[in-house]
């Protein structure tokens, strides 16, 4: 977003017109910004065959999904209906990846008969896997590596902190035990990389140690180090260069796979690289209340349309867009639900009115697609910009569609 002419615009659009076509509060996504983010995350790689398969389970709108595909990056999924929405948005099932865990071994089936390419984070389905297809289908396991990451802050940083995830490497020979029995053709290892990238040289660390382990495996046909990739959101907290890390990566890839005897593919699942920073949530400033000293700005949204600060404790930075000239003023902004719901504590702002529009930043990713209608609230309106126009990409709930799937006994 930008300050031009005394109005914050978006792709030349003001705020204040956005709530007057489509409503308060509102979902905001800039189709520009996602298409530089995917261009930024491919241009530190310029030898290795690279495929971003986007997360779509930050933001799963089929327009977003559309305009994924056209910059061509594939899809990766966690549930039937997200696969379902890929296909429906273009995707070729073969561009597709269902990573899903904990779910019942007939989700995967349904998976394999999509088409999709499968990937399995527990030994119990890969065992049930290995029963039924044995070597006529191909799968990619999702690793817990236990990888330590050493950064220059001593801070020790491990892959996949939470142990719900993956299969132990301590399971391997498990793994390999199915190999030989059942003929099962693993076709990719994949880790998801989270917290580990915070710099190129802690990944580079970990990704050697991947490879070490990929070398076990003779069918190969990629690696993907998953997502979780950090955004810069304003707190002033580390976040990794991606095209650093991509220049850093670009030659390890290439010679670990001259050793492997094979070209890989190198994939990626960003899900927040790509959408967080490139959506807003825009909300009406309803109510101003002084208590015990503290001053409130009260909105028209909540922790139903974004979880994040109340869920994470995650900073959104937050823009007064209606007062760009006003004097900044200490506030605690908060949603309408009828529990502690605050968006931000303490925050300066420019002086806030009622009827100020106050705009949510890096509400992309996880925002409407954590939503919920808590306390019988509709969930917002979407709206993308693209080609410098605005457009409704979803409408805002009804109260049909709260009660439609209630069924009405006689009591
Ligand atoms: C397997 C996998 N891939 C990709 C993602 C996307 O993560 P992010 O949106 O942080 O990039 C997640 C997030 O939960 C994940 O579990």
């Amino acid at each position: 977003m930008e300050l031009k002419n005394g109005s914050y615009q978006l792709q030349g659009t003001k705020f204040e017109s956005l709530k007057e076509q489509f409503g308060s509060p509102l979902y905001i996504y800039d189709a520009q910004a996602i298409e530089e983010n995917i261009r930024q995350f491919r241009q530190g790689f310029s030898s290795v065959d690279l495929k971003i398969k986007y997360a779509c389970k930050a933001l799963t709108n089929i327009s977003i999904l559309k305009l994924m595909k056209k910059n061509g990056t594939g899809l990766d999924t966690v549930s039937i209906p997200e696969i379902k929405m890929g296909l429906e948005a273009g995707f070729e099932p073969e561009e597709i990846v269902f990573t899903p865990n904990c779910v019942d071994f007939s989700e995967i089936e349904t998976a394999v008969e999509m088409g999709v390419n499968i990937n399995i984070e527990n030994i119990s389905n890969l065992l049930k896997f290995s029963e039924k297809y044995g070597n006529q289908q191909p799968v990619c396991i999702r690793l817990n590596p236990h990888i330590a990451a050493q950064s220059q802050t001593e801070k020790v940083d491990w892959w996949h902190k939470q142990s719900k995830f993956g299969i132990s490497i301590d399971q391997i020979s498990e793994v390999k035990r199915m190999e030989s029995e059942y003929g099962l053709r693993i076709n990719g290892i994949h880790i998801h990389s989270s917290s580990v990238i915070m710099t190129p040289e802690i990944f580079i660390n970990g990704a050697q140690a991947v490879f070490d382990i990929a070398l076990q495996f003779e069918n190969l046909e990629f690696i993907d180090f998953g997502g979780g990739i950090k955004v810069d959101v304003g707190d002033g907290k580390e976040v990794i260069d991606v095209v650093a890390l991509g220049q850093a990566l670009d030659p390890v890839f290439a010679a670990f796979c001259k050793k492997y005897g094979r070209q890989l593919e190198l994939w990626f699942e960003p899900g927040r690289f790509l959408v967080m920073n490139s959506g807003y949530l825009l909300t009406t400033c309803v109510l101003r209340k002084q208590n015990s000293g503290a001053e409130f700005v009260g909105v028209d949204s909540g922790f139903n349309h974004l979880i994040r600060p109340m869920m994470y404790n995650a900073h959104h930075d937050l823009v007064n867009v209606s007062n760009p000239a006003g004097d900044k003023e200490k506030y605690t902004v908060v949603g309408n639900i009828c529990e502690i719901d605050n968006f931000a504590i303490d925050r300066q702002l420019n002086k806030v009115e009622e009827g100020h529009l106050v705009v949510i930043k890096s509400a992309g990713a996880y925002g409407y697609s954590m939503a919920s209608t808590y306390n019988s609230r509709f969930r917002p309106a979407e709206v993308l910009i693209h080609n410098g126009k605005a457009q409704l990409i979803r409408k805002r709930d009804t109260y049909d569609d709260l009660v439609k799937n209630q069924v009405e006994i006689s009591i």
